[in-house]
């Protein structure tokens, strides 16, 4: 497991990760959410071993991250590929480096490539998209135990998004930890087991129903014909409906009411 216990990391005197604790497992996706410059990208650095930590520590099954680079795949948030490759060569170039045996690395980075549907074509060709593809098959092809992911799907169009979603739910499913950062909520909704709301410290983590209970968030009814909604009380429901004389909908609250309700004027 990666665990993270009471981080700190400032710049020039600047706290950008306050004491800030979370546990990756094998086979769950753990998701931060945050506002821009709120040090998702700082705490993802320290965790693959690119940043020093200021004070706590961190750990990858037993080791430091140091030490434990074999084990984490990562995609860094502003990394390009390598021009002057072709799109399976890149990924075969990153087998090589990583130790995958040469007769199995290049059919590894054929598969990846075939999988994340990029064209094998020059990288300097391909598509902003289709670029962070090529990190991701990079990331995935020495099979790491844990996977490192700072807005993989940033730039993705939305059957890309939808592939990418499929391939990591498919490796959690194949035991792997995955850290993951984004800024599309419903992408959090749709993978995430646990999710840290992170602007400097850890302002609230949990499974998203935990956190919808944490907040004592309430339920909104929709006026279906005049689109008017009511924020009600969970036990108050059945009452309510129970005097509605229009057509509604209830909706439990989104993860985005959550992250607006957290991050206030601030997110
Ligand atoms: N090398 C650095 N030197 C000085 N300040 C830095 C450095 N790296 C990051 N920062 C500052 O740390 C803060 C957190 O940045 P970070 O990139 O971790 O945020 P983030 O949550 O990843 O933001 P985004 O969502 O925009 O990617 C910002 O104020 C940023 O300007
Ligand atoms: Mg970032």
């Amino acid at each position: 497991m990666i665990r993270v216990e009471n981080v700190w990391k400032s710049f020039k005197g600047k706290v950008v990760n306050e004491d800030v604790s979370f546990e990756v497992y094998e086979g769950e996706i753990v998701t931060f959410l945050g506002p821009n410059g709120g040090g998702k990208t700082t705490l993802m650095r320290q965790v693959y071993g690119e940043l020093s930590s200021d004070r706590g520590t961190i750990s990858v099954d037993g080791l430091t991250p140091q030490d434990a680079l074999e084990s984490m795949g990562v995609v860094p948030q502003e990394v390009r590929p390598m021009d002057g490759l072709r799109a399976s060569e890149h990924v075969y170039i990153m087998a090589v480096i990583k130790g995958v045996p040469r007769d199995r690395a290049w059919s590894r980075a054929r598969g990846l490539i075939r999988k994340l549907s990029v064209e094998d074509k020059s990288v300097e060709e391909l598509s902003g998209g289709n670029k962070r593809k090529i990190l991701i098959a990079s990331a995935l092809v020495n099979d790491p135990r844990y996977l490192i992911l700072d807005e993989p799907t940033t730039g993705l169009d939305p059957k890309s998004r939808r592939e990418l979603w499929d391939i990591l739910v498919e490796l959690k499913g194949r035991g792997k930890g995955i850290l993951l950062t984004t800024h599309y909520l419903e992408e959090a909704e749709y993978l995430a087991d646990r999710v840290y709301l992170l602007n400097r410290r850890v302002l609230l983590s949990g499974r998203i129903w935990e956190l919808r209970s944490k907040l004592s968030l309430k339920y909104e009814v929709v006026n279906l014909m005049t689109g008017e909604r009511f924020h009600v009380e969970r036990k108050e429901v059945p009452h309510f409906l129970s005097q509605c004389d229009f057509e509604y909908e209830v909706r439990t609250r989104s993860l985005e009411d959550i992250y607006r309700e957290v991050m206030g004027s601030d997110g």
